[in-house]
């Protein structure tokens, strides 16, 4: 399969190529930036376009011949909320560029779409939604994933592209440095401390968080990705599974962790940021995934099992 992973430089995309490559794939990442410390393993494996997802002329080029694209290239919401105006360019005109070049490409070029949980929101949402909950998205980035949502249904009803989109939670644990997502903190008071670093921790200890682990959220992704469309039916959009779980259960499970693997911690300094709070706390802290588990999407056993795996493959 002729495979772009836009974004695909990140940290989600390199996994996705990762696991496209050991299958044949042939995987371009197409990306505005190239990581300083290079592509690692991937190195010769993937070609590289380097680009803005805003620019029509080169994403059209990019798509001509491909089976399928997973589009990750995003701002992230803390990013998105301190800059409306190149959320929106990035976000949803870059969004509906890759979908259109996606139709000209041929309705059954297959988009994939990494929506989040950042597209609930309300003081009257319930703390657990399910597939039919309303979105209210109560930061910019929340609704240009929400737009996205809808209007991927929707190319996908009129039979212009072959749509699949998944909410994430989030995604721990990310390796090397945070990005500029308000819930990059989840990480971060695992990844810090392990490597020997203080953690300015911005949200309250006891705050409750859904988080998922980046193996399982990859082959969930790559699931969706070979799922037939019929599978789908008339909404693309599916949940993918998570974990509940809390900031305290974090810290004490890397803990608990490290003490038996002989590893000294760094520092936890709680450091409240107020708009990180606003954001993470206007999210759902439990979110039906039964759709994503039919789908072939799997779950993740444990947190103690996600943090032991970051270890074995970064620390
Ligand atoms: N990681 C998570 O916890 C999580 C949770 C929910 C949703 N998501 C979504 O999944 C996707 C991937 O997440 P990630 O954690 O890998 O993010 P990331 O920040 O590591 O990667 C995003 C990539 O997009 C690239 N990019 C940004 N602007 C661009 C532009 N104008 N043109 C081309 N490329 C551009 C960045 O350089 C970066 O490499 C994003 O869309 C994100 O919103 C991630």
């Amino acid at each position: 399969m002729k495979l772009v992973i836009t974004g695909g430089c990140g940290f989600l995309g390199r996994l996705i190529a990762e696991q496209a490559i050991k299958r044949g794939d042939d995987v371009t990442l197409f990306d505005i930036a190239t990581p300083p410390d290079g592509l690692g393993a991937l190195d010769g494996h993937v070609k590289v376009t380097v680009g803005d997802i805003a620019d029509a002329a080169l994403v059209h080029d990019l798509m001509s011949g491909a089976d399928a694209v997973v589009h990750l290239a995003s701002m992230v919401s803390a990013g998105a909320e301190a800059d409306f105006d190149a959320a929106m360019r990035i976000n949803l005109d870059g969004g509906r560029i890759i979908l259109e070049a996606a139709r000209a490409n041929g309705p059954q070029t297959k988009v994939l779409f990494t929506s989040s949980l950042a597209i609930f929101g309300s003081a009257a949402m319930p703390a657990y939604v399910d597939g039919m909950t309303r979105p209210v998205p109560q930061n910019t980035y929340g609704m240009t994933k929400a737009v996205m949502e809808i209007l991927i249904n929707d190319m996908s009803r009129k039979g212009y592209l072959d749509g699949r989109v998944a909410r994430l939670p989030t995604i721990i644990v990310r390796p090397g440095k945070p990005n500029t997502a308000a819930s990059s903190f989840a990480s971060g008071v695992i990844r810090e401390p392990l490597m020997g670093d203080e953690c300015q921790l911005p949200v309250a200890r006891d705050m409750s968080i859904m988080v998922g682990g980046y193996r399982t959220c990859v082959a969930g992704l790559m699931a969706l990705l070979d799922a037939p469309a019929s599978a789908f039916s008339d909404d693309r959009v599916v949940n993918l599974p998570n974990l509940t779980t809390s900031v305290d259960a974090m810290i004490s499970t890397t803990q608990t962790i490290a003490a038996r693997r002989g590893i000294t911690l760094g520092p936890i300094t709680d450091t409240p940021d107020e708009t990180v709070r606003a954001i993470v706390g206007s999210w759902p802290t439990g979110m039906d995934a039964s759709r994503a588990l039919a789908l072939g999407c799997s779950a993740d056993v444990s947190l103690d099992a996600i943090i032991e795996t970051f270890i074995d493959d970064y620390v």
